[in-house]
């Protein structure tokens, strides 16, 4: 008797990722480990004791937090194995394509070299092609609550590993650090060739994300979720087809809508908006891509035709070439298509 074919769930669907800060992948388990290892004292005792201290009631309670755990990272290796587990895990909910930011002020602010933090990361990008056949990208992120100054010499750093990163971008505190503060850096980095996108109107307000557009120049918004206020916007969004990197479990941990039922991603999504949905930092928020995919399924009664949309939107918003955005979006249709799958909600 052949055995019954195995389900998979509709939220697995191949997808590519496009916001992930590869610092907050980090998991209490590995940053014990490392911090173990590295003899770098944390002000939590266990695994469950850093995992309670993650409520947040804003963005800047819950980066207060991230930093503190990001000091655990020294050496190549560590940033080796933060990236690795990121990328299998990913690998199991369906991701063929990940662009991942990369705070490295972060780092160099602690005295950590820029290219021990850039060889490590980049080294885990190339055993998960060859193990997975995964491709990656990365986005160089300038934290917005530093200077332009400290911004434009975090660019200069990264010049010599410049065709390894596709692209910059604007992440940290978001409120009082405008994108029109990062103009030049930003000009600077395009005339370099780079990419760019912006955090926008994650809790900051509408005009930031026209800011991010008009002034920055940014192909992509990351969260841009403020800007169901502005109908004006809206309609610019859909109509340049515009993505926005959605982060559902992220809103509701940093408390930008009070529950998944109040999020607006079906409402963009039905607006004709390029919305994909991603994990911004799976080890602070409860869930990875998959997760996430998932609890707006439930929580905003999408349809499978939804779901498969939000894969397709997340190739046609990623960097890689049009010919492998075809082959991969084949992939999500046809996976969609299969008589074997289950809705979520049904596992
Ligand atoms: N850095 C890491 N996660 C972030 C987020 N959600 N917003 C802004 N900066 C971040
Ligand atoms: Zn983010």
């Amino acid at each position: 008797m052949s055995p019954e074919p195995a389900l998979h769930r509709l939220s697995d669907v191949p997808k590519a990722e496009l916001h992930v800060h590869i610092e907050g992948t980090l998991e209490p388990e590995l940053m014990f480990a490392i911090a173990r290892r590295n003899k770098v004292s944390l002000a939590f005792q266990s695994v469950e004791q850093v995992r309670q201290a993650y409520q947040f009631h804003n963005l800047q309670s819950f980066l207060d937090i991230y930093y503190e755990g990001a000091r655990v990272l020294l050496f190549e290796q560590d940033f080796f194995d933060m990236t690795a587990t990121y990328l299998e895990k990913a690998h199991s909910q369906g991701v063929r394509h990940a662009e991942i930011f990369f705070d490295p002020q972060t780092h160099t602010d602690r005295k950590i070299p820029f290219d021990v933090v850039f060889n490590g990361i980049q080294a885990a990008l190339l055993w998960a092609r060859q193990k997975f056949g995964m491709s990656c990208a990365l986005i160089m992120c300038f934290l917005r609550h530093l200077s332009q100054e400290s911004a434009l010499k975090t660019l200069k750093q990264a010049l010599p590993f410049k065709e390894y990163i596709a692209g910059v971008g604007l992440d940290s505190s978001e409120l009082g650090h405008p994108p029109e503060k990062f103009q030049k850096v930003f000009a600077r980095a395009r005339s370099e060739g780079f990419l760019t996108v912006a955090h926008a109107g994650e809790e900051g307000p509408p005009s930031y994300i026209w800011q991010a557009l008009d002034l920055l120049k940014v192909s992509r918004i990351d969260h841009g979720v403020r800007c169901i206020e502005d109908p004006h916007l809206v309609a610019r969004l859909a109509e340049e087809r515009i993505p926005l990197t959605v982060c559902p479990l992220s809103n509701i941990k940093l408390k930008v809508f009070s529950s998944l039922s109040e999020h607006p991603l079906k409402k963009l999504l039905d607006s004709g908006l390029c919305v994909t949905v991603n994990s911004d930092d799976p080890a602070y928020f409860g869930g990875y891509v998959s997760d996430n995919l998932q609890a707006v399924e439930a929580a905003l009664a999408l349809s499978h035709h939804d779901v498969l949309k939000l894969a397709l939107n997340s190739f046609e918003a990623s960097f890689i070439e049009a010919e492998e955005k075809a082959r991969l979006s084949a992939h999500a249709l046809e996976y969609v298509e299969s008589a074997d799958l289950v809705k979520d909600t049904e596992n």
